[in-house]
């Protein structure tokens, strides 16, 4: 099994309404201090354990892309890396340049993830976002105009005025960006961001689980049409494209987080995950101590029944068990080389197929 490496970029240039992810728009000051930290972080780890060469090194936000090349690709020099590596950087479709693009590709950058979430302009504002469409589209020549030709686009669906034929638009306009690889997420309303406040007094509609349901069939059906089927609940890529360090993460297998607000995990259970704020990250690695916030071990029926619910959700499913072939009769899941996996029915009821299986 692979080792992979997450790095956590605390910086936006703005907060988009939905979203709670650890990250700061009045913190760009902290950059470099931060990078630095980072760095200082792996090399401690290097000097005080082995630390197995990486299958994946993933960069993700906030905002990657807002942080200097030189700062990303330092951080990106102090892993171990094994030959071949996946190394991927999150990047909001306005934050990329083709000086930047091309400073990513020589210094060992290989996948790039877009955040673009609709095509559609109103569904765009309606989540705050800072780009249009055209920015997508300059965006995304410009990885490929400077050989990226592994990469990924996130989109949401089900934001408020977005209507069924603006979500077929989107699937259109980003498929005809020929990417490898689609993560369609539904829109969550996340406790204490600017989105709930604004459905909690009325202003905005919340999302509707039946619009949600059928924008997730009409999603899965055009992807698959056009050649790239689901290998998780939320991800679709051509065959090979998947993306291997989230494949670690749904395996339960051993990663490394670095950064604040970053998780890792070692192969016997345990968990931990660093300090939230970048912050206290520094000053925790500066005074050479572990930025580590808090930790727990799963174990035995604990970690078995993890382990199922992470690989439900795959395509891979779960092994034909007496219990997971009840989901099968209930109509939720197929079986498949002695395996079941969900149906498209079952992954829109994927926390139920779970608690069945359970
Ligand atoms: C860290 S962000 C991606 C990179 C970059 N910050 C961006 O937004 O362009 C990860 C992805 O999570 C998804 N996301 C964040 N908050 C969400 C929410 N409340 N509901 C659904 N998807 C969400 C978005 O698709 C987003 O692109
Ligand atoms: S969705 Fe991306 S750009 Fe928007 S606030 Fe969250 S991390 Fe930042």
């Amino acid at each position: 099994m692979g080792f992979g490496v997450y790095v956590h970029v605390p910086f936006c240039a703005r907060r988009c309404d939905y979203c709670d992810f650890a990250t700061w728009t009045d913190r760009h000051h902290l950059m470099e201090a931060y990078a630095a930290a980072c760095v200082t972080d792996l090399r401690r780890r290097c000097d005080t354990g082995p630390v197995p060469p990486a299958t994946s090194v993933f960069f993700g936000g906030g905002t990657p892309s807002l942080l200097p090349a030189d700062l990303l690709l330092a951080v990106l020099d102090a892993v171990p890396r094994a030959p071949g590596a996946e190394v991927t950087v999150e990047c909001n479709p306005d934050t990329v340049s083709p000086a930047l693009l091309a400073d990513y590709r020589s210094g060992g950058v290989n996948r790039l993830s877009f955040g673009v979430q609709s095509m559609a302009p109103h569904v765009l504002a309606a989540l705050g976002r800072t780009h249009d469409p055209a920015g997508v589209e300059r965006a995304i020549e410009g990885a490929r105009g400077t050989g990226f030709d592994n990469f990924n686009v996130d989109l949401i669906y089900g934001a408020a005025g977005e209507t069924l034929s603006d979500w077929y638009a989107t699937l259109d306009a980003a498929l005809a960006l020929d990417p490898p690889h689609v993560s369609a997420y539904a829109l969550t309303v996340e406790p204490g961001t600017p989105l709930a406040r604004r459905i909690g007094v009325g202003e905005v509609a919340a999302p509707d689980d039946d619009d949600q349901a059928e924008k997730y069939l009409a999603g899965d059906a055009a992807l698959s049409a056009a050649g790239r089927p689901w290998y998780e609940i939320s991800n679709w890529a051509r065959p090979g494209r998947e993306c291997r360090h989230n494949l670690l993460y749904w395996e339960q297998g051993e990663y490394l987080g670095i950064g604040c607000a970053a998780h890792g995990h070692t192969p016997f259970g345990r968990r931990w995950w660093n300090v939230r704020t970048p912050d206290r990250y520094i000053d925790l690695i500066g005074q050479g101590t572990s930025a580590e916030g808090g930790h727990e071990t799963l174990a035995g029926a604990d970690q078995e029944a993890e382990a199922a619910m992470l690989a439900i959700r795959t395509r891979g499913g779960v092994p034909s068990t007496p219990k997971a072939d009840r989901l099968v009769g209930d109509g939720l899941a197929e079986p498949r080389d002695g395996r079941v996996v969900l149906t498209p029915t079952g992954r829109l009821l994927a926390n139920e197929a779970t608690a069945r299986l359970l």
